[in-house]
Parts: C-alpha cells; sequence; structure tokens
C-alpha cells in the first residue's frame, strides 16, 4: 500500500531547489544534470541522492550515494537524540542519525520511558520515518502498538530503492490482526494470497507485541512475539523465465501511520484500511490527533560475516542474475559534497504543488 505522507516529501525537495521537473524509470533515466531518480521518480541532485535514490533509473548505476551499511542495533526512543527531524536536512551521515522523519510529526509520549508517537492530524496526511542505514538481509523486529481506529493503517516495512519491499501492516479496525506482503521490484509475485492475515493476536493497540521481519537470502520469515506465522522460500518465488521474484536489494526500515480512508484513496483502499476516517472520534477530540507507538526497533545485520575492512554501504552493479543488480560492499562515501538543502528557484512554488497534488491523486488510485 502506498501512502499520501510519502509524497509529502516531493514538495520540500522542489522548493530545496534541487529538483528537476522531469520524471524517470528504467527506460527513461535522469539526464545527467540531474543524476539522481529520487523514490518518487524525479531527477534531481542533493537530497535526491540519498535514501530512495533508485540506481536503474538514475543518470548511471552509481548516480545515487551508496547504501550505509547495516549495522547491529537496538534502538530505543527515550530521547529523539538520533532523529532528524527533517529528512530534507540529511546529509548522509548515518553515523549522526539512525533515523529521518521523512513526512508528518512525532511526539515522546514518555508513559513507560521513552516511546516514539507517530503522528496521524487531518491535515499532516501521516507520518513516516526511515532508518538511515540499509539492511541486506538481517533479522529486524519492531516492538510497538498499532492505532485502533478504522482507515487508520500502521505500517513497518523494508523498502529497497528499487522497491523490493517486505511489509507487517495493521488496519486500525482490526486490532486482533496482522497483515503480511512482499514485493519484488514494486510488484506483488503472482500466485494466490500474497498477503497473508495473521489473527488471533491480544489487542494490537492495547499491548505491544513484537512483529519480525526474519529476512534471509532463502526463507523470509514473520513471526509475533517470537512464534513465527509465515515463512516464504526464496526457490518458490523463482518464475518461468527463472527470475527470483524475491527481494533482494539493500533496504532501508520504515516505520509509519498513514490515512487508507480518506476521499483522495482508491475505493479498494478504503476498504482494505477498514472504511472512512471518522475524525470525530471520542479519541481524536480528546488528543487532537491519532498515534502509533514504536518502543523499539532490534536490528541484526544478515551479512555482517561477509565485511572485509571498514566497509562503509552497499552499491549497485549490473546483473548478477536475470533482472536482479549485483549488489557490492564499498568503501565510498555515503555523504553529500555540499551537504544541506540550498533555497534556490529551480521551478515556481505553483508548479511544484501542480505536480504534488498530481502525484497525491496517483498515489491513491494505486
Ligand atoms: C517512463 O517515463 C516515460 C517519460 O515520462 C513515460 O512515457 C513512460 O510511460 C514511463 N514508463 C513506465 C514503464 O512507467
Ligand atoms: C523541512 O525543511 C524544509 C526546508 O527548509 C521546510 O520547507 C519544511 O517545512 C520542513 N518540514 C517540516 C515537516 O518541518
Ligand atoms: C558523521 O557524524 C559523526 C557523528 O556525529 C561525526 O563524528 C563525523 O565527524 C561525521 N562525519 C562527517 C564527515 O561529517
Ligand atoms: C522519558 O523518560 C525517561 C526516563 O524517565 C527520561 O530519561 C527521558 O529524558 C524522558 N524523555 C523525554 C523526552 O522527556
Ligand atoms: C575497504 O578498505 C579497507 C582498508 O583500506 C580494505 O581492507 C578493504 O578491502 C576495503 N573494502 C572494500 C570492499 O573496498
Ligand atoms: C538487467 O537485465 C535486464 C533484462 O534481464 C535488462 O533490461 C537490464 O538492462 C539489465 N540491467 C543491468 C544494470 O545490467
Amino acid at each position: 500500500m502506498h501512502s499520501l505522507a510519502a509524497v509529502l516529501p516531493v514538495l520540500l525537495a522542489f522548493l530545496a531547489g534541487s529538483a528537476q521537473a522531469t520524471t524517470c524509470n528504467a527506460t527513461n533515466p535522469c539526464p545527467s544534470a540531474f543524476p539522481c531518480c529520487s523514490e518518487f521518480g524525479f531527477c534531481g541532485t542533493d537530497a535526491f541522492c540519498l535514501g530512495g535514490c533508485n540506481p536503474l533509473a538514475s543518470n548511471s548505476i552509481d548516480s545515487c550515494r551508496p547504501n550505509p551499511i547495516c549495522q547491529d542495533a537496538t534502538h530505543t526512543f527515550a530521547n529523539f537524540n538520533r532523529i532528524l527531524t527533517n529528512a530534507t536536512y540529511f546529509n548522509g551521515n548515518a553515523s549522526e542519525y539512525d533515523w529521518v522523519v521523512n513526512s508528518g510529526t512525532i511526539m515522546n509520549t514518555n508513559v513507560s520511558g521513552g516511546e516514539l508517537a507517530m503522528i496521524l492530524t487531518e491535515n499532516n496526511g501521516g507520518t513516516r520515518l526511515s532508518s538511515t542505514r540499509y539492511v541486506h538481509y538481517g533479522t529486524i523486529t519492531a516492538r510497538l502498538k498499532t492505532g485502533r481506529w478504522g482507515g487508520v493503517v500502521t505500517a513497518f516495512i523494508t523498502m529497497s530503492d528499487i522497491k523490493d519491499e517486505i511489509d507487517w501492516e495493521f488496519p486500525g479496525a482490526a486490532t486482533t490482526e496482522g497483515q503480511t506482503n512482499y514485493f519484488w521490484q514494486g510488484v506483488i509475485p503472482s500466485g494466490p494470497n500474497n498477503g497473508q492475515t495473521t489473527k488471533g493476536l491480544s489487542d494490537t493497540y492495547s499491548n505491544y507485541h513484537d512483529y519480525t521481519i526474519d529476512w534471509q537470502p532463502k526463507t523470509l520469515t514473520f513471526s509475533v512475539d517470537g512464534k513465527v506465522v509465515r515463512t516464504i522460500n526464496q526457490a518458490d518465488t523463482v518464475d518461468k523465465s527463472g527470475v527470483s521474484r524475491y527481494p533482494n536489494t539493500p533496504s532501508r526500515i520504515q516505520l509509519s501511520i498513514w490515512p487508507a480512508g480518506i476521499a483522495s484513496s482508491a475505493p479498494g483502499t478504503v476498504q482494505w484500511g477498514g472504511g472512512m476516517i471518522n475524525w470525530q472520534d471520542p479519541d481524536y477530540l480528546a488528543a487532537g490527533h491519532f498515534y502509533a507507538l514504536v518502543k523499539s526497533v532490534v536490528v541484526k545485520c544478515g551479512d555482517s560475516a561477509q565485511r572485509t575492512g571498514e566497509v562503509q554501504a552497499y552499491k549497485y552493479g549490473s546483473n548478477a542474475t536475470s533482472q536482479t543488480p549485483s549488489i557490492a560492499m564499498t568503501n565510498q562515501t555515503t555523504l553529500l559534497n555540499g551537504a544541506g538543502p540550498t533555497l534556490g528557484s529551480a521551478m515556481s512554488f505553483r508548479g511544484a504543488m501542480a505536480t504534488v497534488a498530481g502525484l497525491m491523486i496517483a498515489a491513491h488510485i494505486l
């Protein structure tokens, strides 16, 4: 599923003056003057070359900055020192921040020693955070409490720059269930019931559960509180032409709350999310927002044993196998040169607004 919140950073990037209105995809890569294809499919420089930059749609396969390498970590949220609250200002230094806020608002509710509250309001389009480091196979466990409101979706996913994706998602109308899914290069691999529902959880709004994505080269396993609920074998994802339709590229960890139940969503998205959001809900009126809470995220890298020296990043290379780029470790820097946005006028404010409005509509047709 694709969130409204996901398109908001496009506006920020346009205003930062580093973008060109040119769209990009694998068949129409970016020109050399604006070499990097952002996660939203627009060419630019600076922030466009960081998290989400698509190497296969950029000017050359090394136009994007390499992906900061995985580090084993236990992320907790007693304070937000390790979170950059505006991703526009990220300079690629993953030693400085563990997370960036791509859109929306975070709060520290500090009910039991500190947790991350992701905020959804009628106007903010939801909240999304991305890890600054990538995982190239590994075990990731998020301890979280979901929303409990129809149309409000809580999500914990991994997402690569070429849109390999692994999801735990929680439509808020069903607080005893979680849904799992995976994508290969932006498409749901063929086969029945790719998305599955895990039922019988104790109230996911009131109780913390540990949701795990255990992503290994040969198996993808989803667990709740240490109990396996679903296993996918890579071997079963190979199609008739021999292409492995299995997530296999370095991925950021993303945490989000987003509005599925709004007028601009496709009818299927509204239904899936549990109906239209009731902005008169007593919880919303009392708090002034909807929210989801994250207590911790534990990362165990799957590729630590393969490293030699002080490698800093992952980089893409030519195909390892059919339609699957190779991934190598590199010592190349992940930093932007002139870090930080330069305010300019690559395009007019009106133009940027029109583009973003178009993207918002597009995002909800998906
Ligand atoms: C790629 O971009 C071009 C130019 O915008 C567009 O005409 C084409 O339909 C796009 N291809 C895909 C597969 O989206
Ligand atoms: C992030 O920074 C940009 C550039 O200064 C600014 O336009 C935008 O409002 C900021 N976003 C948030 C959510 O504060
Ligand atoms: C990256 O951040 C770390 C931690 O804040 C800092 O020590 C280091 O100097 C930074 N690197 C660069 C090149 O700015
Ligand atoms: C949250 O509570 C912890 C433990 O009581 C404290 O150390 C931390 O500073 C608090 N954080 C905020 C943002 O108030
Ligand atoms: C990275 O640098 C170290 C030390 O210079 C070297 O031993 C190692 O082979 C390099 N690794 C790669 C992948 O370039
Ligand atoms: C990878 O292979 C596909 C077809 O299998 C081809 O279209 C694409 O250009 C190749 N990419 C690279 C980076 O070699």
